[in-house]
């Protein structure tokens, strides 16, 4: 059953802010699911078609052009602005993105001031950072979906080839949900095994965990180049997400959200295990690395203090 009097409001009727909605209704993710776009033709058929469906989920759309559509909002995910073409990094997004959510947060926040934001409009890092900044909101109540989608990208590969469930797999992608991105596989376990000694079939080998590494660091161009754009998955992650806010799970995902000392980062937000609830999200500070993994983790740290630092 949908979650009683919680309204969960999308940005952006994109194939991503859509296929977020659809996801939220299907697993009754929250009890009115509500799409704001400034695109009203568009946006008004897209509430239409989800609404047209309203006999088959729990849930009530709603939705439009006016910024009114956000009030009452628990959850606010955003997901507005340009999305990459073929071959073209995430980063490349960052200033044109920067510049749609430097205008559209403000409106967000006076329209739903007690909401949690969710930021998945790409760069997802340099945007969370970009959204806290306008908003003046503590760390917690703004953050980015991050490596949730990597990393169960990762799952699913490493499911298969173990041959067990994908929620039987305990691994993270963590940092820049980007480039920079990778696993922690010095904590990764198939079932209460570390990865390296599970044996329900051939070992694994680190040279095949880093194939799987590259293979999930490169999916989402793999499926830009396929069908134009990635929205399925990540319309998943981010109801899962949604889910973890409003029922106030304290779920542990790998959200992104801007660190304050965490490992020596400061001001830059990427993604590491958080607790997920009615309060946002906190980083879980003593997630266990290997001095290697830390290593990356400051790189993936530079790469988006980079990219923050260039819009200046
Ligand atoms: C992806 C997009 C959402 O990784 O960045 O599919």
């Amino acid at each position: 059953m949908a979650n009683a009097r919680t309204k969960l409001t999308v940005v952006g009727a994109g194939s991503v802010g859509v296929s977020l909605a659809y996801a939220a209704l299907i697993r009754e993710s929250a009890a009115e699911v509500a799409l704001y776009d400034i695109a009203a033709e568009k946006v008004e058929a897209e509430v239409l078609d989800l609404a047209h469906g309203t006999q088959f989920t729990g849930s009530a759309v709603s939705g439009g052009a006016d910024p009114a559509v956000v009030e009452g909002s628990d959850v606010v995910v955003v997901t507005a602005g340009a999305k990459q073409q073929p071959g073209q990094s995430r980063m490349e997004l960052a200033a044109t993105n920067a510049g749609i959510l430097e205008r559209l947060m403000p409106t967000l926040l006076e329209r739903a001031p007690g909401a949690v934001f969710v930021i998945v409009t790409n760069p997802a890092d340099v945007m969370t950072v970009v959204a806290r900044r306008v908003t003046g909101l503590p760390a917690e109540r703004v953050f980015g979906s991050g490596t949730v989608l990597d990393t169960s990208r990762l799952r699913w590969r490493l499911a298969e080839r173990a041959g067990v469930g994908t929620a039987s797999v305990h691994a993270d992608i963590v940092g820049e949900h980007g480039d920079t991105e990778f696993p922690l596989w010095s904590n990764a376990r198939i079932g209460p095994v570390p990865i390296l000694d599970w044996r329900g079939g051939e070992p694994f080998t680190m040279d095949e965990l880093d194939r799987v590494a590259h293979e999930v660091r490169d999916a989402a161009y793999t499926v830009i180049r396929g069908k134009g754009a990635t929205n399925l998955a990540i319309g998943l992650s981010g109801a899962r997400i949604v889910e973890a806010v409003l029922r106030d799970e304290h779920a542990v995902l790998p959200v992104s959200t801007v660190l304050d000392g965490v490992r020596g980062i400061q001001g830059v937000a990427l993604s590491l295990p958080s607790v997920v609830g009615a309060h946002g999200a906190r980083v879980v500070a003593e997630t266990p690395m290997s001095a290697h993994e830390e290593a990356r983790l400051l790189a993936s740290a530079e790469a988006i203090r980079a990219a923050v630092e260039a819009l200046g």
